[in-house]
């Protein structure tokens, strides 16, 4: 089966409204040369008070703004309510959205993001018809403690809990070892590979073979345009979540054109 390859740049908490629209204007002007077909799935997930701001400049060559997507970095699970600073699923919709991040290892660590949140979190995305982008990794300690996989197929199941296969087909799962992001510490193409297999067998496990085939998975942790040829010509790596090279127009479309050199399937 051929995956269309993903590229999502996670901005977190930079650029302000004029910066996000430079970056976003700069991916757009490097995206309008290719067809929708061609140009791997690019996504670009600015702070919240930027969204309507990258949303006012998106693509008008005819793609219906489709081919730069924009995702939300967090949500709520539930629609509306007394939720002080947080975003509901169906905001974020109208704000233009189609993807949402969710369990990053800086909202695990930083503010206390659980699995059960996640999942809920995945659960309201998929009923609101946006696509969930779940995060998953190990710490460098659990890499040496040799509990890489059980920790991250434990992520993963319960991330998927409760989730039918049709939806989890059209998911999209980030890998990113803790250790890796923003640290210029690429993980090893090959074993980045081989826990994205691992991470695919245990969707098997959960959901099917059929979403199991489906499902994106990308790794992320210092993705550059020189790191990204290599990961591409793996297997089971789907795409990309980048994170300090997306702040850069110039540094992300060199790593959508050196994906699209590799593989673009569908
Ligand atoms: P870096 O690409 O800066 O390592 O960040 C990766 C990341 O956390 C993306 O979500």
């Amino acid at each position: 089966m051929s995956r269309k390859p993903i590229i999502a740049g996670n901005w977190k908490m930079n650029l302000l409204q004029s910066q996000a629209k430079e970056v976003f204007e700069g991916v757009k002007d490097f995206c309008k040369d290719y067809t929708a077909q061609e140009l791997p799935t690019v996504v670009i997930a600015p702070v919240f008070t930027s969204i309507s701001a990258v949303e006012s400049v998106k693509c008008d060559c005819g793609c219906g703004g489709k081919k730069i997507s924009i995702a939300g970095q967090n949500c709520h699970w539930e629609n509306s309510g007394a939720y002080t600073g947080e975003i509901s699923v169906e905001m974020l919709k109208d704000a233009g959205c189609d993807y949402v991040i969710i369990g990053h290892s800086e909202r695990r660590q930083y503010f206390s993001e659980t699995d059960e949140m996640i999942n809920k979190k995945a659960k309201a995305i998929l009923a609101g018809g946006l696509i969930p982008i779940i995060c998953c990794g190990e710490t460098l300690e659990q890499r040496e403690s040799g509990v890489t996989d059980s920790w991250i197929s434990g992520q993963i199941k319960a991330a998927l809990e409760g989730i039918s296969s049709e939806d989890v087909a059209k998911s999209v799962i980030a890998y990113e070892p803790i250790w890796a992001i923003g640290t210029g510490k690429t993980c090893d193409s090959d074993e980045a590979n081989r826990v994205i297999a691992m991470i695919r067998n245990t969707v098997k496990e959960v959901a099917g073979a059929e979403a199991a085939d489906s499902i994106r998975i990308l790794y992320g942790g210092s993705v550059k345009p020189n790191t990204i040829a290599e990961q591409m010509s793996k297997s089971d790596i789907d795409g990309a979540l980048v994170g300090g090279a997306s702040l850069k127009a110039e540094s992300f479309n060199e790593i959508i054109a050196n994906t699209m050199k590799v593989a673009v399937n569908a």
